[in-house]
């Protein structure tokens, strides 16, 4: 893992016991570490962004479960834990690791008593924090090979959002290969689009390659065609909330344009992925459930007031201006060059997608 002087993980127990996280929404100038103390706070934490990142909400939705059973009776327990999946469920619907998630905690507690359960509960939770660790490791391992593979004395990266460190349990996964091909030696440079309306990317990305010591620069996030035009682009490396069974991909707002531009300027545009983020159930991208947030996202704004030395809200647009707020687009399998997963790299297609994780097809 890179130099840093955060804690190494998105999420953790403590040998108390305590659930904890790094609290998102005051990064990059605050680092506010918070405990999860009760299902509804992990709820909170998902569908108010304390958390995020698809593999993330899985791993937090996993503990929010453990923690759905530890507040309950040895009577109530089952109606209990129905009640905060259904919370649990309901929280973000775009990213399918959170249903991943909640459906591989419900099988391993099923036929337990409470004790048992919780017990159970527990290790499946940080079952599922450490694969995913793994997972992303594995991500990053076949990426380097790819970036490599540009045969560039320098590799200049662009990517969307957050799928870093914070988005996942540790590695990220576009940022799995950034990560190793830095320690590789490799001369990368990674473009940052901002990423309205939370600014994931120049919030929590750029503040984890600074940490990190990988040079980068922050960029509107209307100008990567521009760089993508300019040649100024080697590859384009995303995450993904959920990828259907024939290739297409769900990411952050944006994510769409990235890949039409990349298409048109013969930019190689990857999509990196564990497997737990792969929809089997789902058909095509029309299928992928599309997020839309408040409003008050895009017509206001938080940020640091150098003043005060806190995080303050301030309003953009006019009051009187309605807004629209779509957390996710999709872009299309035909678009995107490869799919970067734990098993390696396939094309975006059902047939490859088989291929690699027949498995779990089947
Ligand atoms: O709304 P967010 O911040 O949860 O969106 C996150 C993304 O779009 C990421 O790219 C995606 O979850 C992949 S994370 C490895």
């Amino acid at each position: 893992m890179p130099k840093s002087n955060s804690p190494d993980r998105s999420i953790w127990t403590t040998e108390s016991g305590e659930i904890q996280i790094v609290d998102q929404r005051y990064l990059p100038h605050e680092l506010v570490i918070a405990t999860l103390a009760s299902s509804h706070e992990a709820v909170q934490a998902i569908s108010e962004m304390w958390v995020r990142g698809a593999p993330l909400i899985g791993a937090t939705a996993a503990y929010g479960y453990y923690l759905g059973i530890a507040e309950a009776t040895d009577e109530n327990w089952h109606s209990h834990i129905t009640d905060v999946a259904k919370a649990l469920l309901a929280s973000r619907p775009t990213a399918v690791n959170l249903a991943w998630a909640v459906k591989r905690m419900r099988a391993k507690v099923t036929a337990a008593d409470r004790s048992e359960a919780l017990q159970m509960a527990w290790q499946e939770a940080a079952a599922i924090a450490e694969e995913d660790i793994k997972l992303c490791h594995g991500i990053g391992m076949h990426g380097l090979e790819l970036i490599k593979g540009l045969g560039k004395e320098k590799v200049n990266v662009l990517t969307h959002c957050n799928a870093g460190r914070m988005a996942t349990v540790k590695w990220g996964t576009a940022t799995a290969p950034i990560y190793l091909a830095h320690q590789a030696g490799i001369d990368i440079h990674v473009w940052v689009d901002e990423t309205r309306p939370r600014n994931q990317g120049a919030r929590i990305t750029a503040w984890e390659l600074a940490e990190a010591g990988i040079p980068h620069t922050v960029i509107v996030d209307n100008a990567g065609g521009h760089l993508m035009q300019a040649g100024q682009v080697d590859i384009c490396l995303v995450g993904t909330d959920r990828t259907a069974r024939n290739g297409d991909v769900a990411n952050k707002i944006g994510t769409y344009l990235k890949a039409l531009a990349a298409h048109d300027n013969e930019v190689p545009f990857y999509v990196a992925l564990p497997s737990s983020t792969i929809d089997w159930e789902c058909a095509s991208g029309s299928e992928i459930p599309i997020e839309e947030r408040s409003a008050e996202e895009v017509t206001h704004i938080w940020g640091h007031d150098e003043q005060s030395g806190s995080r303050r809200q301030v309003q953009l647009t006019p009051t009187a201006s309605s807004a629209v707020n779509f957390g996710f687009d999709i872009t299309p399998a035909k678009y995107v060059t490869g799919l970067i997963t734990e098993r390696g790299v396939c094309d975006a297609s059902e047939e490859s997608l088989r291929k690699l994780f027949i498995k779990n097809y089947e």
